[in-house]
């Protein structure tokens, strides 16, 4: 077949809603745009971990504290899952997270936010960890087979994520007057950025309809915001707590929730590199990774042995 054809027969196969696997043939282009989309996946989970890492020494039980370090590790798992499933097309792991520790690529806008209570913590896990489930379910029925399984398994430990960051914080607004400011302050420092982490509005999304043909993503930027903002609004009620958008309010006729205009100046500065955090979660990253260069040369020189004396042997 020459490329107009390949390029046909595979839209019919994502169009019948077949799984692309890492040995199928692709255009180039949809394996830079998975590549991309998933490398950056991967990439905020792993800076994701610095904001509630910062809490791990406060948390203020045993249980809270065991809860926290469960979550955190789980958050490194991702990480781990989403680079290996983005290896299958061909890119060493190495090239991916030099590009975004030294290069252009990107992670998610949310993680550039301080953690300044305990709260926040709880917050990250509800509201956060909220968004991530409404992209991630939708994204474990991508068309990439390794990247569809990976959301899979992510979404199972999303879940927990965000029910014990619920639980807390329904504890906290039932509290003493004091964890329940606590609790309202931290809602009200999150909530806008969380929902920018649905990407810029569809009218900006130089990305959103190539994958949507190529059924990477089945939703638009704009479509998961609104069921975000759906099922926040009712949670936030059920435990007393108020969604900071003084235009909120139910649109009897669309049956969803109308929302306040998003700060978007201010997402487009955060990605931009100047966010609250943006340099101290580099820094951080950065150090980690030049500091355990020993680790991943001593483990590739024990590979290579190992690989050496296996060929020896056979
Ligand atoms: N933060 C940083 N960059 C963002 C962004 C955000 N919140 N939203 C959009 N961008 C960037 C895009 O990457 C793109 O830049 P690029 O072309 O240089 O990569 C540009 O802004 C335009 O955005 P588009 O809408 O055209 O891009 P996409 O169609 O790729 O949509 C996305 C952006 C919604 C982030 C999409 O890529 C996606 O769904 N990615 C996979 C899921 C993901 O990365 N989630 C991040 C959170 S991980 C997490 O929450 C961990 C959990 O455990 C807490």
């Amino acid at each position: 077949m020459n490329t107009q054809e390949k390029l046909k027969a595979f839209q019919q196969r994502i169009d019948k809603g077949e799984k692309i696997e890492p040995k199928d043939w692709m255009p180039e282009r949809y394996r830079k745009q998975l590549i991309r989309m998933m490398s950056q996946h991967a990439h905020s989970e792993i800076v994701g971990m610095l904001p509630e890492g910062n809490w791990i020494t406060r948390a203020p039980s045993l249980k809270r504290k065991m809860v926290l370090l469960a979550k955190v590790q789980d958050e490194a798992g991702h990480g781990l899952y989403l680079y290996s499933a983005t290896e299958t097309l061909g890119v060493k792991r190495q090239n991916l997270v030099e590009d975004y520790l030294y290069g252009k690529a990107k992670y998610s806008s949310i993680f550039n936010y301080p953690t300044l209570s305990y709260a926040d913590i709880c917050v990250i896990g509800w509201l956060v960890d909220g968004a991530a489930i409404v992209n991630q379910t939708m994204l474990a029925k991508s068309s990439y087979g390794p990247y569809a399984r990976a959301n899979i398994r992510i979404c199972k430990e999303e879940s927990f994520h965000k029910k014990q960051g619920y639980e807390m914080l329904a504890k906290m607004a039932s509290g003493s007057p004091d964890q329940q400011k606590m609790a309202q302050d931290a809602v009200n420092r999150w909530w806008w950025p969380t929902l920018m982490m649905f990407g810029p509005p569809d009218t900006e999304s130089p990305n959103s309809a190539e994958l949507i043909k190529w059924r990477v993503k089945s939703k638009t930027n704009d479509e998961l915001r609104q069921s975000f903002v759906d099922r926040s609004v009712m949670e936030a009620q059920a435990i007393g707590i108020e969604i900071p958008d003084p235009d909120l309010k139910y649109n009897e006729e669309t049956g969803h929730w109308d929302f306040g205009e998003i700060p978007w100046d201010e997402f487009w500065r955060v990605i931009k590199g100047d966010g609250p955090m943006n340099r101290e979660r580099l820094k951080a990253r950065r150090k980690a990774y030049e500091e355990g260069a020993w680790v991943r040369e001593a483990a590739m020189e024990y590979a290579r042995k190992k690989k050496l004396k296996e060929d020896k042997a056979s």
